[in-house]
Formats: C-alpha cells, structure tokens, sequence
C-alpha cells in the first residue's frame, strides 16, 4: 500500500512538471487546445460544423459572384429604329466570358417570355472573327490583344453599367440587334485573296524554300481573323488593316507572286466598292485588333498598290 501510494505521488509530480513545462511553449500549447475543442466539437455536434463549413463557402461564393447593370442595343431589322434596353445581370461569376454572362441574360430573358439579344459568336476560342461587340465604346470591350469570347467578367467593376452596341460601318448592314453583316470582308478576299494553283500532283515537299524572315511575316500577317474591330473602331470606317493584313500574308510568299499586282488592286477596288472608308492614320484599328496587327502592314499595301499601278512588280 505504502508502494502504491508512493508510485501515485510520484506520478502526480511527474504530471504537474510535465504540464508546466507545456504552459512554458505557449503557441504550441493553445495549437492543441483549439484542435481539442475541435475535436470535441466535432464528436459533440458534427452536423453544425459541417453547416458552418458549408455556410463559409456559400459566403465566398456570393463574395464573388457579381452584378451589372447592361445597356443594350436593341434594334429588329435595319430599316427599324433602335433603342438602348436595360437590363440586370446578377450572379455572375467572375470567371465567366461575356459571352457566356449574354447567354445567362437571355436564357433569363426567354424565361420572361422577352426575345433574347441576338449576337454573334461561334468558335469561342478567338479563331473565327465572329464575335463582335463594343462594349463601352471600345470594340472586344477593355483591354488589348483579346476578343469579346475571351473577355472575362472579371475585367469589369462589380455593380458597374455596362453598354453594349454592335459594330457600325455603313459596309456592316445591321441584321439585328448586335448581330451585322460582315460579308463585305468576304466579297474582298473573293477579289483577290487567293492564290491560284494548277491541280495535279502535289508538289515535292519544300521544293519552294522559304526563308525564315518571310515565313514569319507572313504568319504575323495571317493571325487576322476578320473581325471587323479595325473597322468599328475607324471614324473612317476603313478595312485598311484588314486588307493590308491579307495582301501582306500572300504577297510576302513565293507562291504569291504571280498575282501580286492584280490581287493587291482587286482588293483595294472591292474594298472602295464596299463602302470603306480611307485610312487617315488614325491608329485605332492597331489598338483594338484582337491579333495585334500592325499599321506596318498599311505601308506595305500602300507601296504594293502604287507599284500594281505604275506596273512595277
Ligand atoms: S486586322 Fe485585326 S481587327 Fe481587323 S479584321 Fe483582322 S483581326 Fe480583326
Ligand atoms: S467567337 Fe470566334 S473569335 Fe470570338
């Protein structure tokens, strides 16, 4: 008994040296009480820790989520007259493209029994040039080097006004609300922005050799995707650096040469039969292009039309 005794006393020293020696490394200390009560929480009531976990993440998530006011154009044909509509757009993720912010508003819109904003898109990806729209003024909307299908909500101040107006170009005929009619740009490369071969056997894999230089140029040129932004943003309406873009890409190649000087006056005549205006080196075209297409080019297609007309090739 006197053993046992002596044991517990001994044991009780050991704990109360031990405890104090805990209460000495304080941080770590309160780390293992909260993780006790924690626990303890947990075994007590789990389902109220779990409601608060999910009560934070809602919160996050309606932190994130954003509202905007939008001004939009609405017009139903050409000959119709048109009228800015308001509408609100709420709840909406940061991470969504404004394209996919329009498709919310109008599913909503249709909900209403309200026709839905008609705009045009397709690949989404930036490839295809359909997407077109100035938002704010400012043709793909802020930034530079995107197009509208890569614009994301998270460029725009939440709880702000944002106006939505299609491209305008007496050459782009509206057909409806956002949505115009671009097929003036095809029209121009039908005049000229080929090349013609002769079908029969393929050639001979590099049997024409191209120097780095001129293949580089004449990919830079090749990025435009015929959106049309150059043309909605010109107070001229010019298509000058869409045109530029596609004679440089085929006038720079070996390929082209043969119908540099026809092609290169085809375009520009179809260009001025379209109803586009002329370039006064205004450099907005440059600033809102989507694939960062130089007024160089303008230069370029100055000089090879000059050349086309006094027979200089
Ligand atoms: S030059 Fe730029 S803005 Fe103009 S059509 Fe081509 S990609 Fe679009
Ligand atoms: S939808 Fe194709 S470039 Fe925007």
């Amino acid at each position: 008994m006197i053993f046992v005794n002596a044991f517990t006393f001994l044991f009780e020293k050991l704990h109360a040296t031990y405890s104090s020696m805990l209460d000495g490394l304080l941080p770590l200390r309160s780390y293992i009480k909260i993780s006790n009560i924690i626990e303890t929480d947990k075994n007590n009531n789990p389902s109220e820790t779990t409601e608060n976990i999910d009560q934070l993440s809602e919160s996050d998530d309606e932190q994130k989520a954003m509202s905007f006011t939008l001004k939009v154009w609405r017009q139903k044909t050409n000959e119709a007259k048109g009228t800015i509509g308001t509408y609100e757009a709420n709840n909406v993720s940061p991470d969504m493209s404004f394209l996919e912010m329009l498709d919310v508003v109008n599913d909503n819109l249709e909900l209403d029994a309200t026709e839905p904003i008609a705009f045009d898109s397709d690949c989404r990806e930036g490839i295809c040039g359909s997407c077109s729209l100035v938002i704010n003024g400012q043709p793909h909307g802020p930034g530079s080097g995107v197009t509208t299908c890569q614009l994301y909500m998270r460029s725009f101040e939440d709880r702000s006004i944002i106006t939505i107006e299609p491209w305008r170009a007496k050459a782009f005929p509206l057909i409806r609300d956002l949505s115009v009619d671009r097929s003036a740009f095809d029209r121009i490369i039908q005049a000229g922005g080929y090349v013609s071969v002769n079908t029969g056997s393929a050639p001979d894999a590099n049997s024409m050799l191209i120097s780095q230089n001129v293949a580089e140029q004449a990919m830079d040129a090749a990025a435009c995707i015929g959106c049309g932004a150059c043309v909605a943003s010109c107070k001229n309406a010019s298509a000058m650096l869409f045109v530029s873009a596609k004679v440089k890409h085929l006038n720079t190649l070996p390929q082209g040469q043969p119908e540099r000087k026809r092609r290169t006056s085809a375009m520009i005549e179809a260009m001025k039969d379209e109803g586009f205006g002329n370039c006064t080196n205004e450099y907005e075209c440059e600033a809102v292009c989507p694939k960062n297409i130089s007024v160089d080019n303008i230069s370029f297609l100055n000089r090879d039309f000059l050349k086309s007309k006094i027979g200089d090739n």
